[in-house]
């Protein structure tokens, strides 16, 4: 790529970006959220024509308008966000509008055998047969391998594919994306997470601000990639201060003996005022499951939740937030924002909806909070009026926490805050945690994170198979002592 170039209304996403990817190799798109990564890897996939510069591929000046084009040079794309037909079959969706056809119509059992194939080239036990809506995430991701490599993909795009995954899928898939690169193919991979680089990538290309500003190789320490990244050193990753313990007297929020058969089991924790407690576990551990209840979101058959002493109705969202629960959900896109809608009606929703009942809506004075919070969280945008479905993944995510951080919870659910979020933007984050929790609030955060689970958790509560294995003091934890907990058969232990 030789001066690439686009433009959106307000915005240079990209200002003359260089790019090269070899065969055989990993090239890592490393940059802020926002950057441009995601619009330039639009470009090969033709999702976005340039403005301007060019594209080669093999030498032959290349003009991707359609993902027709894309699939005739060989590139194949897993978009931040997935591709997949939920309704139809694995194998449907991995030969979508290729099915292989005999006497016209369209030859299943080969579709089948096919599928087995390319699947099992990916390493995975998947049922080809499987409807795609049964699937988790990571399995998801496995179909869209299986895809790019029925398409014969030379080039391979992976926009943030870990960010979703777990420490053992992660190592899965990196076993997938060594294989490919040594048949050949070319893999450009966007990621967050700065270990990976080494571990995985050959050579890195840094973005800033729609420019590529420095191109190094993978073994790069550190330190060195962040500074490139965001133009500066970061001092400390996780900025929390412990030992405020005489705030910590009060519960604000106090789960007792909270069950829903079948999914967690008397599941009893407090949050007190002035702390972060931590929520780790495996995916799957019904930590979601648990905070969706405490926030009324969804039924539980036994328990109680208490917000100062109150015992809240179940399965009532409105209660919790008057009560003073905010969650910022795992499902940005699904539950977290209004895609269509602004920056400043997003950040607005749940204030709005208490200065509404109130009778009055202080236009103003919303604007001003919404640009507070929109610059303390750096949220990189074009003004407050830009539709929140054109900002970056990191960006819309800052969002979400900016709502429910001007909604002034009294306690503050976390579910996965940082997924997609820079190095950079996550220290700000922390940081909004710390006034929180200092000015008297209390946060709960759920982290498949571990480093930042042990970073800012002032205690933290492992649950394994729907139940709480154990609890650690930050001072004691480490990431053994919470693996052993979220591995820990619980259920062999009931009765004691
Ligand atoms: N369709 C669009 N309309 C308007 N602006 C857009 C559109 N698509 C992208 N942008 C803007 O282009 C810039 C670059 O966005 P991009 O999605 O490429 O960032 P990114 O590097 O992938 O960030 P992230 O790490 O958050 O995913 C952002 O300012 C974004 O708001
Ligand atoms: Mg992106």
């Amino acid at each position: 790529m030789e001066g690439v170039r686009k433009t959106f209304p307000g915005v240079v996403a990209l200002d003359g970006v260089d790019f090269d990817l070899r065969t055989g190799e990993v090239h890592v798109l490393l940059g802020e959220n926002g950057a441009g990564k995601s619009t330039l890897i639009k470009m090969l996939s033709g999702a976005y024509r340039p403005d301007g510069g060019r594209i080669f591929v093999d030498d032959t000046e290349a003009r991707i308008h359609s993902a027709q084009d894309a699939e005739r040079f060989g590139i194949a794309t897993i978009y931040q966000e997935f591709n997949l037909v939920p309704d139809l079959s694995v194998a449907e969706n991995i030969f979508l509008g290729r099915q292989p056809r005999r006497y016209g119509f369209i030859d299943r059992k080969k579709m089948q055998a096919d599928a087995v194939e390319l699947l099992a080239r990916v390493g995975v036990d998947i049922d080809p047969r499987a409807q795609v809506r049964e699937l988790g995430i990571a399995r998801l991701q496995m179909v869209e391998i299986a895809k790019a490599l029925s398409l014969d993909a030379r080039i391979l795009i992976m926009d943030e594919p870990t960010a979703v995954l777990t420490t053992g899928e992660v190592d899965k898939l990196f076993r997938i994306v060594r294989k490919l690169r040594t048949d050949g193919v070319g893999i450009v991979f966007i990621t967050h997470h700065l270990e990976e680089i080494a571990a995985l990538g050959d050579r890195v290309t840094v973005l800033r601000d729609g420019r590529s500003v420095q191109q190094v190789p993978a073994d790069t320490p550190e330190d060195e990639l962040v500074r490139l990244m965001v133009g500066r050193s970061i001092e400390q990753q996780y900025p929390r201060e412990r030992g405020s313990s005489k705030k910590a007297a009060v519960p604000l929020l106090k789960v007792s003996g909270l069950t829903r058969n079948g999914t967690f089991h008397d599941v009893g924790f407090e949050v007190r005022a002035g702390e972060v407690v931590g929520l780790a576990g495996l995916v799957g551990a019904g930590r979601t499951e648990v905070a969706r209840a405490v926030f009324g979101a969804d039924p539980y058959d036994n328990g109680t939740v208490e917000v100062l002493g109150r015992t809240l109705p179940r399965h009532n969202v409105n209660a919790a937030m008057d009560a003073g629960i905010g969650l910022v959900p795992e499902d940005r896109k699904g539950q977290g924002l209004v895609l269509d809608a602004t920056v400043q009606e997003n950040l607005g929703l749940v204030t709005l909806r208490g200065a509404t009942r109130a009778g009055f809506v202080d236009r103003a004075g919303q604007r001003r909070a919404a640009d507070k919070i929109s610059g303390q969280l750096k949220v990189r945008m074009a003004g407050l009026d830009q539709q929140v479905r054109t900002l970056s993944g990191g960006n819309q995510q800052k969002v979400v926490i900016g709502k429910w951080l001007l909604a002034d919870s009294k306690v503050l659910i976390l579910d996965e805050p940082t997924r997609g979020i820079d190095v950079g933007a996550k220290v700000e984050i922390y940081q909004l945690i710390n006034e929180l929790t200092a000015s008297g609030h209390a946060v709960l955060m759920i982290s498949s994170d571990l480093p930042e689970v042990l970073g800012m958790s002032d205690r933290i509560l492992v649950m394994a198979k729907g139940r709480i294995a154990g609890e650690l003091p930050a001072q004691e934890a480490t990431q053994d002592a919470v693996m052993a907990l979220a591995v820990k058969d619980v259920e062999g232990s009931r009765g004691h």
